[in-house]
């Protein structure tokens, strides 16, 4: 079956353009004349600098992908159109070719994009679960000893019978106990301690916690790069990171033909602009794939958020504590689930450029 390229170009849902070597616009697709409100003949007149201002992240990130030869992304940039308002989007630039190449620039905002974790709203939830995490650490622990106490001195005179029912409060008051502990862990605001790290060996002891624990059952694979550079992190709160994710996907799959693979590679093509001014280089790339159920569709825009989860004893809390460190460390994670595989994907700063950074 020979696919029409031109009625793809067409229904292209965000705006595409192909620019020649001297940046100047030869095709924009229907979405490209909408975002621009020019049709696509008028902007082969006219150069990328001009549609988007010389000093547009578009203009830069077609330079960049042209001396790197390679293509490029830049998550979360605002992209300005001469008079138009500014709106934060990815940009997508794809090399066509070897020498003197025209460039594919596709520009997706990111009210669109919402697989990424909106890493800005997520501080925020942070934020207000901290103050929530030490009022309940508070307001909670001293009756709990309580209750517990109690449980345990009415346990010593009860009959078998009502002896199950003091076991029972002595479990569930444990239970609270711990979801208010990794509630205030949470919202530990401590500052990470960044070290020069290989990600490896981090990846390498969550895997053996989980193998010990919560994913016996889940056959593992590991397909690691191993010339990957140090990430600079704090190698206790990245490997809960792993060990979050990893339960997540343990959680998620069959018992007989339950897989999870995890996967580093080097990115160079993906920047990550934070507050607009400063970009940080995120090439260390983490996936950790498996072969569950999936994300529920209802969920996916929101399983970042605190206390969302589909779980019966679920808390919610693993993935928003995932972002907060990831965020933390300058990195970002993606996600995606579609016919039997899902894949998280950490995205990470290599410890030189994140020194300079900082
Ligand atoms: N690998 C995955 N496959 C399918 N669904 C997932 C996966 N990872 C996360 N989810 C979904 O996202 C929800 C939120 O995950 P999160 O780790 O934040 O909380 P939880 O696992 O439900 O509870 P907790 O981690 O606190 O025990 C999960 O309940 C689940 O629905
Ligand atoms: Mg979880």
């Amino acid at each position: 079956m020979s696919i029409d390229f031109e009625v793809l170009w067409g229904i292209l849902p965000f705006p595409a353009f192909v620019i020649d070597k001297d940046n100047r616009f030869i095709e924009a697709n229907g979405a490209a004349e909408q975002m621009v409100q020019t049709s696509a003949k008028q902007m082969q007149r006219k150069s990328l600098a001009e549609v988007f201002g010389a000093a547009s992240v578009v203009v830069d990130t077609a330079a960049t992908a042209r001396r790197k030869r390679g293509s490029l992304i830049q998550y979360n940039v605002d992209v300005a159109l001469a008079e138009k308002s500014v709106q934060s989007c990815n940009v997508h630039v794809g090399v066509m070719g070897r020498d003197d190449p025209n460039l594919l620039i596709i520009i997706q905002p990111t009210s669109v994009a919402q697989k990424m974790s909106r890493s800005l709203t997520h501080m925020a939830s942070a934020r207000s679960v901290a103050a929530m995490a030490a009022m309940l650490a508070h307001e909670i622990r001293n009756p709990l000893a309580g209750i517990s106490g109690a449980a345990q001195l009415l346990a010593m005179t009860a009959s078998a019978e009502d002896q199950e029912l003091t076991e029972m409060i002595s479990q569930e008051s444990r239970r609270i106990g711990e979801l208010v502990d990794r509630v205030e862990h949470f919202g530990d605001e401590r500052r990470f301690e960044r070290n020069p790290l290989n990600i490896h060996d981090v990846l390498d002891r969550a895997l053996r916690a989980a193998k010990a624990g919560f994913a016996a059952h889940v056959n593992f694979g590991v397909n690691y790069d191993p010339s990957l550079p140090d990430v600079a992190g704090d190698s206790d709160q990245l490997q809960q990171v792993f060990q979050n994710l990893i339960k997540n996907a343990a959680e998620s799959v069959d018992k007989p033909k339950g897989n999870i693979t995890i996967r580093t590679s080097y990115n160079s093509g993906v920047k990550f602009a934070v507050s607009g001014s400063h970009t940080e280089n995120v090439p260390i790339q983490i996936e950790i794939i498996d072969n569950g159920r999936g994300i529920p569709a209802e969920l996916m825009n929101d399983i970042f958020e605190p206390f969302v989860t589909s779980k019966a004893n679920g808390s919610g809390l693993g993935l928003p504590l995932v972002s907060k460190i990831v965020t933390g460390h300058g990195g970002m994670i993606e996600c995606s689930s579609a016919d039997g595989r899902t894949v998280f994907c950490v995205r990470l700063p290599i410890w030189k450029i994140s020194k300079e950074a900082h």
